[in-house]
């Protein structure tokens, strides 16, 4: 999809379809007032026999009203003032472009960046419009033999005065690459198992890492048994696809700024191991490696961005398989900080290879570690798919993380971290045990990672409930990329 910038007037500008906003109260906004007089009071009329009514997340097409320039005219509901904010703004956005999309219209004229939002910025509005937009044209059809009907609307753009032009390009500009970041995470949560291999993702790095700039690494088995990482090397143990540790850099300051470390869980299907998943579902632990694939769809959005700022990727990728030499209940590992480690249970896999890619980061000398995983099902059972689960021993960096996903509109829920809870993991024959039993499960695993982050502030995003949705609308959400990109941006400054 296209979008651009445009200042004049609404009604003198001719599109397939403009889109103007009505209130609650009746009140058209003001590039609805000037459409409105331009076709002699036809928008009002409309408005005032109630076919409009204004309610928030309606919407009513009309075509070829005279005055008018553009082929339609879109009314949208926009709520009362008062209550517009972040969310119901996104709401009227959705309903708008679900309109457009049910239309024949190939471009539409935007006018809703002049409604007053909260403390928005123009840019802010725009971003989240062309997010949204790009959003309702998403097409997963990689692997169908019949592609879904692409989206009709290919062009939209945004009309702004034209002292706002500037501020509007950027907030359009940050749209896109957050949405192609988005993009990238969702599609590659998608991808079946079968061909989302850990040496595919090594692959999607490596184009990535040329297509942006990046410098890209991608550590062997053998490597990874030089450096001792006998944990993520466990895991990988039952699979005959090869394991890989892929670390892309992103050098958007200079070489003496301290680089923020992501890394994400890339278990690219999680069948368990020998303590294999019962059978429902378990397709869907195709999304095991949605932490890698947000990861990857941060750093081609900061990357577009040319956030001033380093940034690297570290991603310990791998399946978790039963076989006849897979890690057994009971076996223990040593991890590359020394640590032993008692697997009382296979299935606990995601921290086995974080453990390791944790370890490697503090070569990095980080100002901040963040590790983004599809970790635990109780975080599903603590959170839902609202919020993804925030832990943290920082204060700061806590409030920082949920700062940027409240503005992101990706939110996270900081949850406890007490020491307390560290003894669920103690093991008779190792230094710990891998799993803390049924209790506060999503804790006692980031209590788990606490004990390898010792080194730098560290925070642990647990996305098992917000990476993808299932039911009918099955499909990868491309969450956190919104929040880690946030995050970043206001780290940059
Ligand atoms: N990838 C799963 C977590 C998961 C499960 C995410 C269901 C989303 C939905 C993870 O590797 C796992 O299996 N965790 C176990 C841990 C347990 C054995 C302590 C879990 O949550 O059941
Ligand atoms: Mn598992
Ligand atoms: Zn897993």
């Amino acid at each position: 999809m296209e979008f651009s910038i445009k200042a004049g007037s609404p009604e003198k500008l001719k599109s397939a379809c403009i889109v103007v906003g009505v209130y609650a109260d009746k009140k058209l906004a003001p590039s609805a007032t000037l459409a409105d007089a331009a076709a002699q009071g036809a928008l009002g009329a409309i408005v005032r026999r109630g076919d409009m009514t204004g309610k928030r997340g309606t919407a009513l097409m009309l075509h070829g009203v005279t005055g008018v320039l553009s082929e339609r005219v879109l009314l949208v509901g926009l709520g009362k003032a008062a209550e517009l904010n972040d969310k119901t703004y996104a709401e009227v956005l959705r309903a708008a472009f679900k309109a457009i999309a049910t239309s024949a219209a190939t471009d539409a004229m935007v006018t809703l960046a002049e409604i007053p939002v909260g403390e928005r910025s123009l840019a802010d509005k725009i971003r989240a419009a062309v997010t949204i937009a790009r959003e309702t044209a998403y097409r997963y059809d990689q692997t169908k033999s019949r592609k879904e009907d692409p989206a009709t609307l290919r062009k939209l753009t945004f009309t702004v005065d034209k002292a706002d032009q500037r501020a509007a390009g950027r907030g359009l500009a940050e749209g896109v690459a957050l949405a192609n970041g988005t993009d990238l995470a969702k599609t590659l949560g998608n991808l079946p198992a079968n061909i989302c291999t850990p040496t595919y993702l090594a692959q999607a790095a490596r184009t990535i890492g040329r297509e942006w700039g990046l410098k890209i690494e991608v550590l062997e088995r053998r490597q990874m048994e030089a450096l001792k990482m006998g944990s993520l090397l466990s895991v990988a143990r039952g699979s005959v696809e090869p394991p890989k540790l892929i670390v892309l850099r992103y050098n958007g300051a200079g070489a003496k700024s301290a680089p923020v470390v992501l890394v994400g869980k890339g278990v690219t299907f999680d069948t368990g191991g020998i303590s294999l998943k019962p059978g429902e579902g378990m397709d869907e632990m195709k999304f095991d490696m949605c932490g890698a694939a947000s990861v990857l769809g941060t750093l081609r959005a900061v990357a577009e961005m040319q956030l001033a700022i380093n940034v690297i990727g570290i991603i310990p990728a791998t399946e978790n398989m039963p076989s006849g030499i897979a890690i057994k209940p009971g076996d223990i590992v040593t991890s590359m900080s020394g640590q032993t480690i008692e697997i009382l249970n296979t299935d606990a896999e995601g921290r086995l290879i974080l453990c390791d890619a944790l370890t490697y980061a503090e070569r990095f000398k980080p100002a901040a570690v963040i590790d983004i995983a599809t970790l635990t099902g109780a975080c599903v059972i603590a959170l839902g798919s609202v919020n993804s689960g925030l832990f943290s021993p920082d204060d700061a960096l806590a409030d920082e993380i949920c700062q940027a996903g409240r503005n992101a509109g990706d939110p996270a829920w900081r949850m406890p971290l007490d020491d307390d809870y560290q003894d669920a993991l103690k093991s008779n024959f190792a230094d710990m045990a891998n799993v803390g039993g049924r209790p506060a499960g999503s804790i006692t695993a980031a209590c788990f990672l606490a004990r390898y982050t010792k080194n730098y502030k560290w925070a642990h995003l647990d996305i098992a409930g917000t990476a993808w949705k299932s039911g009918a609308l099955k499909g990868s959400t491309g969450r956190p990329v919104p929040l880690l990109t946030e995050f970043l941006k206001a780290r940059a400054g």
